[in-house]
């Protein structure tokens, strides 16, 4: 079976980096408090931008390590794109212009960077740390997200760190679907949804927020780190009473819910194992395998939440599942019509943004 490549992983296409979106207005204030009783020991890093401005440094230093950032950035030119797709210069140069706007807590500075003075910049990072950075991002490949330890994704700014999947901007359609969905069933906004695989929590806060106070969503992951990570952003979110963390595998955490999901939704790993190695660095080296890797075909996890979703949805349950595309879409709906006992009705194909056939979605009978 050939299955084409996923937009979102595959070295030929990583819009994540090319996402214009990363914009200082969508960044919201977060209160303190929201960062205490995480659920696990683990603690989730603060992303720059809600650190607090305890350094200063010189604006002329500031100058100087921009300087060689930049002239780093431009070095590359095309060497990452003809290796793997990688970002070219222009790219990494805005990401230094996103790292500087993170990094420096008046902004207004950095339109003086041209006359150098003596004045002093107040930053979240100090100018080592920055180089520190920098020299990650270009030697080692490290994705930009990781730097600043955030992602703008819908209207959400969620933490991400090493260990947790970087949200992807075609993922963000499950969020219509369900919207969608609940426009047209207003008893399913009551239920109990599930985002298994929640990874950041991206769907699973999208999806609370959309609840209210009428629903609740279990998010689940098997990494406790994307848990603590989750967590966070569900306390970032102040959506501790909707959204609730559990560690473990697929359904494993879900005993309780049996047959009673109002919904069931998941982004699962889908890349076929061996396309792995032909990731773009940021991807292969950096996010976590645990995310990526399906299995032989990419399909295993797909198959086995479709097994799953029959009988944790109630009659009359929505689920939604990415795959990597128009073929997994046509084994998946082919599954589901004909080796689970005709437990679902409604499947659908959809496509995301990029017009690739992305998603399959349905109910159960
Ligand atoms: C492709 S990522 C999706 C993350 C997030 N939902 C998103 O869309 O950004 C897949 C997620 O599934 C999780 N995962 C992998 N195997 C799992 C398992 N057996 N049980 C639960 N989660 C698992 C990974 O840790 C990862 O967070």
């Amino acid at each position: 079976m050939k299955l084409s490549f996923s937009s979102a992983y595959f070295a030929s296409n990583f819009p994540v980096f090319l996402k214009s979106s990363v914009v200082t207005s969508l960044y919201r204030p977060v209160s303190s408090s929201s960062q205490s009783c995480l659920p696990t020991c683990l603690k989730p890093q603060v992303p720059l931008f809600l650190k607090p401005p305890i350094y200063s440094t010189a604006l002329s230093d500031l100058k100087s390590w921009h300087d060689w950032a930049k002239s780093l950035a431009t070095s590359i030119g095309s060497t990452f794109v003809e290796s793997d797709n990688g970002p070219d210069s222009s790219l990494l140069c805005r990401e230094l212009k996103w790292l500087m706007e993170d990094a420096v807590e008046d902004q207004s500075v950095l339109t003086q960077m041209g006359n150098v003075n003596n004045q002093t910049v107040i930053m979240r990072a100090d100018v080592e740390e920055l180089y520190s950075l920098w020299k990650q991002r270009i030697e080692d490949r490290r994705p930009f997200q990781y730097l600043v330890g955030c992602e703008h994704w819908k209207d959400l700014v969620l933490s991400v760190q090493d260990g947790v999947l970087i949200p992807r901007p075609e993922t963000e359609h499950i969020i219509d679907l369900v919207a969608d969905v609940l426009s047209k069933n207003e008893g399913l906004r009551q239920g109990v949804w599930a985002d298994l695989g929640t990874g950041s929590g991206a769907i699973a806060i999208a999806i609370g927020r959309m609840l209210g106070k009428c629903g609740r969503v279990i998010a689940t992951d098997f990494s406790p780190v994307a848990v603590a990570v989750a967590a966070y952003n569900v306390q970032r979110y102040c959506l501790q009473d909707v959204v609730q963390l559990k560690q473990g595998s697929w359904f494993e955490p879900l005993k309780n819910v049996e047959g009673k999901l109002a919904g069931l939704v998941s982004n699962p790993p889908y890349i076929p194992s061996k396309d792995i190695t032909g990731l773009q660095a940021e991807v292969g080296r950096h996010e976590p395998r645990v995310a990526l890797d399906g299995g032989i075909n990419g399909m295993d996890d797909l198959f086995h939440l479709c097994n799953g979703a029959a009988s944790m949805l109630k009659p009359g349950g929505f689920f939604a599942f990415e795959t990597n595309g128009e073929q997994q879409c046509k084994h998946l709906v082919d599954y589901l019509e004909n080796h689970t006992s005709g437990s679902f009705c409604g499947l659908k194909i959809e496509p995301d943004f990029a017009g690739i056939q992305r998603f399959v979605t349905g109910f159960r009978q």
